[in-house]
């Protein structure tokens, strides 16, 4: 090293240490820096530091009403203090939700303290420096949590987010219409077309690309080489998922309307009877059981490739801080809250939701509620994720533009697979 250069390097380490004398706020002085950006504080240190104001919490739609309820008990344990949590709801879309976030911290913005941030965003969040490092948080809890949902949270060495909800998708069969729960993806299409169709998310958006690959994995396919650096797209096995998928909407397994459906309109249809199998999260459970169809359904895991395999897609949530957070102390404790054995519990019971902590799933309440605890377990553990990457976000986009084009007829399964392909390589080549 030339002198100059350890001087810069002093001059550096100096400025570091500065930002992180004065990097803090909601009262206690718990955050610092590294070159890598704002490291948030420990629950110890931020409980310490007893912040108060108010934490806005940046989510998608609260559909179920889980984030109001929990909010609502957080409000209550903390008004003494003086600190209080408020829900901005953003649309119910995924891609919408990322824009939604994006445009703030492109802004630079303190409003999201907290953002719910889908699994899939912590590479690219991360390596824009959106995100506080949470890894000193997460070093006192780390054995609390699955370790596949953890995983969903690191990215270089490091800790962005907290796993707060888990989740994998189910059949869901109506048990008063179909003989038995179908055990392969062959079988489920063809109990379909025989007893009315099978329902999922098909517009051209995030969950078509889970729908997708959970029947491309388990037919043997791949999305990027190991290294990350290739697109393995245009592969015999990815086709025979698209071309049966295409086929189911061709012959009536699937109604057409699916090309347009998301979560919430899948299970509309679901819920009002016009289908009798549902590929969903497992949130609809829940909302099922209060629907017309109580009582009238079950969930499987889902089916197999004949021939082949079995795979689910990993969804979920992390909470992460903004690095814009005006209020981190706040924001750890809101986190700390919500991803609390309590919490975890009562949306697992109540609202269906996947737990991302060890115990909850031997929790009575959560097993009594939840007849397919020990599967929602084992599907939690063994979900494959989807490909991590920073451009992630349009490699996604290059599978759902193609598969709903393929869907809707617009382009063939070949062109749509080859089209996704070079799609894919051109966004692996802009990082
Ligand atoms: C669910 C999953 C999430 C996924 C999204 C797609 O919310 O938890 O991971 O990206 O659905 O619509």
């Amino acid at each position: 090293m030339t002198l100059r250069r350890s001087f810069a390097a002093a001059l550096l380490a100096a400025g570091a240490l500065f930002i992180a004398a004065c990097g803090s706020s909601g009262g206690g002085g718990t955050t610092s820096s590294s070159s890598s950006g704002k490291i948030a504080p420990t629950f110890a240190a931020a409980s310490a530091a007893k912040p108060k104001g108010t934490v806005t919490y940046c989510t998608g739609k609260d559909t179920s009403g889980a984030q109001k309820e929990s909010l609502k008990l957080f409000n209550q344990q903390y008004k003494s203090q003086g600190l209080s949590a408020r829900l901005l709801e953003f649309p119910e879309s995924a891609d919408e939700q990322r824009n939604q976030f994006i445009q703030r911290e492109q802004a630079k913005s303190p409003e999201c303290d907290i953002f719910f941030s889908d699994v899939i965003w912590t590479a690219e969040f991360a390596s824009q420096k959106w995100l506080m490092d949470m890894s000193n948080y997460i070093k006192a809890r780390t054995s609390e949590f699955i370790p596949s949902t953890l995983e969903t949270a690191h990215y270089q060495g490091k800790y962005w987010g907290v796993p707060q909800a888990s989740d994998s998708a189910f059949l869901f069969y109506r048990t008063d219409k179909l003989p038995s729960p179908p055990t392969t993806w062959q079988q489920a299409y063809a109990d379909a077309k025989k007893y009315g169709g099978i329902t999922y998310q098909g517009t051209a958006y995030e969950g078509l690309t889970c729908d997708y690959l959970e029947l491309a994995y388990a037919a043997g396919g791949q999305v990027l080489s190991p290294d990350g650096k290739k697109s393995l797209i245009n592969s015999p096995q990815n086709l025979a998922a698209l071309q049966f998928m295409v086929n189911g909407v061709k012959n009536g397994s699937a109604s057409k309307a699916v090309t347009t459906y998301m979560e919430e309109t899948a299970r509309r249809a679901w819920e009002a009877g016009k289908a009798v199998e549902m590929r969903n999260w497992t949130y609809a459970y829940a909302l099922g059981q209060m629907s017309k169809i109580k009582g009238k359904f079950k969930v499987a895991p889902l089916p197999s490739w004949q021939g082949g395999g079995k795979a689910g897609i990993l969804g979920g949530h992390n909470l992460v801080v903004s690095a814009y957070s005006k209020n981190p102390n706040g924001a750890v404790v809101l986190t700390h809250f919500l991803t609390s054995p309590k919490v975890e519990a009562l949306d697992a019971a109540k609202y269906s939701l996947a737990p991302v902590l060890n115990t909850t799933y031997d929790d009575p309440a959560v097993k009594k509620a939840l007849p397919y605890t020990p599967q929602l377990r084992l599907a939690i553990q063994q979900a494959k994720a989807r490909p991590v990457s920073p451009v992630y976000p349009q490699i996604s986009e290059a599978i759902y533009n193609n598969v709903n084009k393929a869907l809707s007829g617009q382009q063939s399964p070949q062109d749509a697979l080859k089209n996704a392909n070079s799609q894919i390589n051109k966004a692996l080549q802009t990082f």
